[in-house]
């Protein structure tokens, strides 16, 4: 006999409140270690959220365990990211929302890899170093500035400037609309959170944060197909072709919205718990200075492993396959736990030990490999490398106070750091 979804039965340990994400991550992963251990994948209640409640949804299929995140990962053809299907995000969202923000990260093959390759103009070794400069540059000018404001809150001075003009820079956004950029981004990663959105409904913060990119971005691709031969990403963008394709303007202000949300809150937040854990754990602070150059490489992916800044993402079984054992039917939602892989014991010894000399450190935070793997992830390493630089150099006595988190299922995120020096 075929059990059918609505009568699963929810597990015992459950992982879709707000109580249980208003926890903290060493708070949950007390409930995520007794499913490793127990039932990696387990049938769960649907996500608490606001913006697209359904009576009808029976719930989705928790992966936990390493191994099952990347075996997950790995599958596009069995796993679906299509916004037809329901997308990648925890929470159930609108398909033409997914449509007009997600880009790649929302597609399904052949299309996505189409897509990526010509999105990759954006990452080509010579746009690399062209940025690499503009980082070294402005991660030098954000500690300059911070020294000459004082201390206030790290995460306002120091972590989410870099990421936010790194963005700004590469696709070359104009200078009088990078805060507007940032408003609406801030709008759109927060829109569960009534400090961002007040009384406002969620779903039009969101509607009026999308508007907003693509007004800013449909402004860029005019411009630069008026006038052709521009050097910044968006130039390349626009002017991409592979074997007669070419983005079109819906590509394009869905790609620009994808790079403005990816690339900043990601970077963002790995920089907040880095800093805080590698004040937290002066020996491993004394190694990294001690030897810089050669102890940055691990100590980013151990920023990265310990903090976790993207903690879900979701796919859906387009047929009847088995994850860690377990029957998963075609038409499940599967939803992938980042965060818990990356504290599971049969990978990583002692997971909840902070070392910088972790190798090897097989983390799954830019993703579980496969065709969706995080694209930006040199530009990540590369900011990573010159902020903490700048910020272990030029200001050696940084004390931190206790970071303010976000409430939420997706972005592992740190509001507020109070910092003095
Ligand atoms: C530490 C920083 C970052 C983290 C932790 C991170 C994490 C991730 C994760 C988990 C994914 C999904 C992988 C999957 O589904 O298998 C992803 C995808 C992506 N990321 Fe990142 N990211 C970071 C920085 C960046 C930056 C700086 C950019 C852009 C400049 C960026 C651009 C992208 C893009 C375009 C994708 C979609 C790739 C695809 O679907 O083919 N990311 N990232």
């Amino acid at each position: 006999m075929t059990i059918t979804p609505t009568q699963r039965v929810h597990d015992d340990i459950e992982l879709s409140s707000e109580s249980f994400w208003a926890q903290t991550a060493r708070q949950r992963d007390a409930s995520f270690a007794t499913l490793r251990r127990e039932r990696p994948v387990s049938w769960q209640p649907p996500a608490y959220g606001s913006l697209m409640p359904d009576p009808d949804d029976p719930g989705y299929w928790a992966v936990v365990a390493h191994e099952d995140v990347i075996s997950v990962s790995k599958a596009h053809d069995v796993f679906s990211s299509s916004p037809e299907l329901g997308g990648v995000m925890f929470e159930n969202v609108p398909a033409e929302f997914l449509d007009a923000t997600q880009s790649i990260l929302a597609m399904d093959e052949p299309r996505h890899g189409i897509t990526r390759r010509l999105a990759h103009a954006a990452f080509s070794p010579r746009q690399i170093r062209q940025i690499e400069q503009q980082i070294l540059h402005q991660a030098e000018s954000i500690v300059t500035t911070l020294l000459e404001e004082g201390p206030r809150d790290f995460v306002e001075q120091v972590s989410m400037r870099l990421p936010l003009w790194t963005i700004s820079g590469m696709l070359g956004v104009p200078e009088e609309d990078r805060q507007r950029l940032v408003d609406a981004v801030d709008a759109m990663v927060g829109y569960n959170d009534p400090e961002y959105i007040g009384d406002r409904d969620p779903f039009m913060t969101l509607f009026e944060g999308m508007t907003t990119l693509h007004d800013i971005a449909q402004k860029m691709i005019d411009d630069r197909r008026s006038r052709p031969g521009g050097d910044d990403l968006m130039a390349a963008l626009v002017d991409a072709e592979i074997e007669g394709h070419r983005l079109t303007d819906d590509d394009l202000r869905s790609y620009f919205c994808l790079l403005a949300i990816a690339g900043n809150d990601t970077t963002r937040n790995t920089t907040s718990h880095g800093i805080k854990a590698l004040l937290d754990h002066p020996e491993q602070k004394k190694l990294l200075i001690e030897n810089f150059d050669r102890a940055i490489p691990g100590a980013i992916e151990e920023f990265v492993r310990w903090g976790t800044p993207v903690m879900t993402f979701r796919r859906t079984a387009k047929v009847d396959a088995v994850v860690g054992g377990v029957d998963v039917n075609a038409g499940d939602k599967v939803v992938m736990f980042y965060s818990s892989a990356n504290r599971d014991e049969s990978v990583f010894r002692d997971p909840w030990s902070f070392d910088i000399t972790r190798n090897p450190n097989p983390h799954v935070g830019f993703g579980g490999g496969g065709v969706h793997f995080c694209l930006g992830n040199h530009v990540a390493r590369l900011q990573m490398r010159a902020l903490f630089r700048e910020v272990l150099t030029r200001v050696p006595d940084l004390s931190l106070g206790e970071p303010e988190m976000v409430t939420g299922h997706f972005m592992h995120a740190v509001k507020r750091m109070p910092c003095s020096f």
